[in-house]
């Protein structure tokens, strides 16, 4: 998988020259990408979009000897951070931990001196194989994924940035390639009004929306 998925022949909308695009980064973690099948049709889903950049950490990183200066430098270049990974044990795979501990240093990510992270957004991108029923207040498991991903969401604002809904694929184990192909077309669209600026911040990372997915057309404006 290529490391930008940059294209010069996008042609999708642009925000009118209001404002320079958002840079994306997206910071994949699958430990078995090529046993996926959900994450492998989104991430294919945003094949030839400009301005994301797309970052493997299971593939860079095979032995978890994360460079810090390394990502810290890539951090400083977008605008846009997406943590996008499976639901592992109500969590992320641990490298998304790992990369937590080592990149986010104090005087850097946080701290008196640390603002290097502050007016960025921050969205998780999650597929699940619980189905949404799984994931409700009265569920078995009590909780949104959201409210489970509370860690994520505490860290960014300790860092100064804005913290997003998630994206949530819930039910992998049952999904068909319809609704594969579905959240494949709305993670892009997401993406897209995030890099244009098409997106109201301010009602898509208010604390009482669970997920992101099904408010996309509230959310977003000019392209519908
Ligand atoms: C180690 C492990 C832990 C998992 N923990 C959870 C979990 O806590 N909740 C859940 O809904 N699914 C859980 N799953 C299911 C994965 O989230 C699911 O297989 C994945 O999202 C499917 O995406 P893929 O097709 O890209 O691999 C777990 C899977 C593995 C392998």
């Amino acid at each position: 998988m290529p490391d930008d998925l940059d294209m010069k022949s996008e042609t999708e909308s642009q925000n009118g020259g209001a404002a320079a695009d958002r840079s994306i980064l997206i910071l994949f973690a699958h430990p078995a990408f090529q046993k996926s099948r959900v994450n492998r049709i989104l991430i294919k889903g945003l094949e030839g979009m400009r301005g994301v950049s797309f970052h493997d950490l299971y593939e860079i990183y095979p032995d978890f000897s994360i460079d810090a200066a390394r990502e810290q430098a890539l951090i400083i270049e977008h605008d846009v951070l997406i943590f996008h990974h499976p639901f592992f044990w109500y969590s992320t795979p641990a490298i998304l931990k790992e990369w937590q501990d080592i990149v986010l240093e104090h005087g850097w990510a946080y701290g008196h001196e640390g603002t290097a992270l502050r007016g960025k957004i921050m969205l998780s991108v999650v597929t699940t194989g619980g189905r949404e029923s799984a994931y409700r207040r009265d569920s078995f498991s009590g909780r949104t994924v959201r409210e489970f991903l509370v860690p994520i969401e505490q860290t960014a604002r300790l860092c100064g940035m804005t913290y997003l809904a998630p994206f949530v694929a819930h039910g992998t184990h049952k999904m068909t390639l319809d609704q594969m192909a579905k959240h494949a077309e709305q993670y892009r669209r997401l993406l897209a009004a995030l890099r244009d600026h098409r997106i109201d911040l301010e009602a898509a990372s208010i604390s009482d929306l669970p997920f992101i997915n099904r408010d996309l057309d509230r959310l977003i404006k000019g392209d519908h």
